[in-house]
């Protein structure tokens, strides 16, 4: 696996490797897991190369939000990237993505703007900008996202539609079923900030999201339904719940019940200074990426 850092040396490499058929993108902010390993190997059996870029972005944290203790392990990562048989790592400098005199935004308005859009004021005009770049930079053919972040999904496929991209058009914006641990946590490189207590205590958001799952295919009313689900993460342990929320899988409206197109459940809380999120699918379909469109 080579690892380049300057956007000259990328585009030879990259130039190299489309020589041998599609290439394939996931980025990532490194401190990567199996939830990232199995995103990787979801591009590799989808393009003939797999470019991972490492990119801690500065442009989507908020200014009380966690930068700078983000974890950074990239010589971990790359040994975890080279045994996946990765081809290219790209792990530019704040300058190679952002030099002196920046000054565009990439802002998807509507998708971008409830959920995460609203507790994370700016997250996803970061997310979409760097998104862009990124696309620009690698020109893949296909990318890879984990569904984990299904808003940020929706967003950079919306990004993708609204501004025609070619290299990867949005219908080559692949989203992956969040990878999870045993009792049923999302994985996410936060996971590793929960105290020992916290992690046992966490259990309860997959398993009260499953709960309120089954009684709105039930039939029970959405609104008593959701009001359950932040009881029952308030009981177990969570500080605060940022938005608990059943939505249009695609445009991310808020649903008062259930319609006929795809519906997801998404919600956000706080455990000892660590915020998680997650979704599930609410009506058996699934909710794979083809509903984003
Ligand atoms: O999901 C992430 O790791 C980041 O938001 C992404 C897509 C790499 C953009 O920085």
């Amino acid at each position: 696996m080579e690892t380049v850092e300057r956007l000259e040396k990328l585009r030879e490499a990259v130039d190299s490797l489309r020589t041998r058929g599609a290439v394939a993108l996931v980025p990532t902010m490194g401190a990567l897991h199996e939830g990232h390993l199995t995103l990787v190997r979801e591009a590799r059996g989808k393009a003939a190369s797999v470019v991972v870029s490492i990119f801690v972005n500065p442009a989507q944290f908020g200014p009380n939000e966690d930068l700078g203790a983000y974890p950074r392990q990239l010589a971990e990562d790359s040994r975890l990237l080279q045994d996946e048989g990765v081809d290219l790592l790209w792990a530019p400098p704040v300058c190679e993505v952002y030099p002196e005199g920046f000054a565009t935004t990439v802002s998807v308005s509507g998708v971008s703007e409830g959920l995460c859009g609203a507790s994370r004021p700016g997250h996803f005009d970061g997310v979409a900008t760097v998104v862009c770049k990124l696309f620009n930079q690698v020109r893949p053919d296909l990318a890879v996202f984990g569904e984990k972040d299904w808003q940020q999904l929706a967003v950079i496929r919306r990004m993708a539609r609204d501004l025609d991209l070619v290299l990867p058009r949005a219908e080559a914006i692949y989203g992956v079923p969040t990878v999870r641990e045993a009792d049923g946590l999302a994985l996410s490189s936060r996971n590793r900030y929960l105290s020992p207590e916290d992690r046992q205590s966490v259990a309860a958001l997959p398993q009260a999201m499953r709960e309120a799952i089954a009684a709105i295919g039930a039939g029970s009313a959405v609104a008593p339904t959701l009001a359950a689900l932040e009881a029952h993460l308030l009981q177990a342990g969570f500080s605060s719940v940022d938005y608990a929320e059943l939505a249009d899988a695609a445009t991310l409206a808020p649903l008062a019940e259930l319609g006929e197109r795809p519906a997801r459940l998404l919600v956000a809380a706080r455990i000892g200074g660590t915020r998680l999120i997650d979704n599930m699918p609410v009506d058996g379909t699934a909710g794979r990426v083809s509903d984003l469109s």
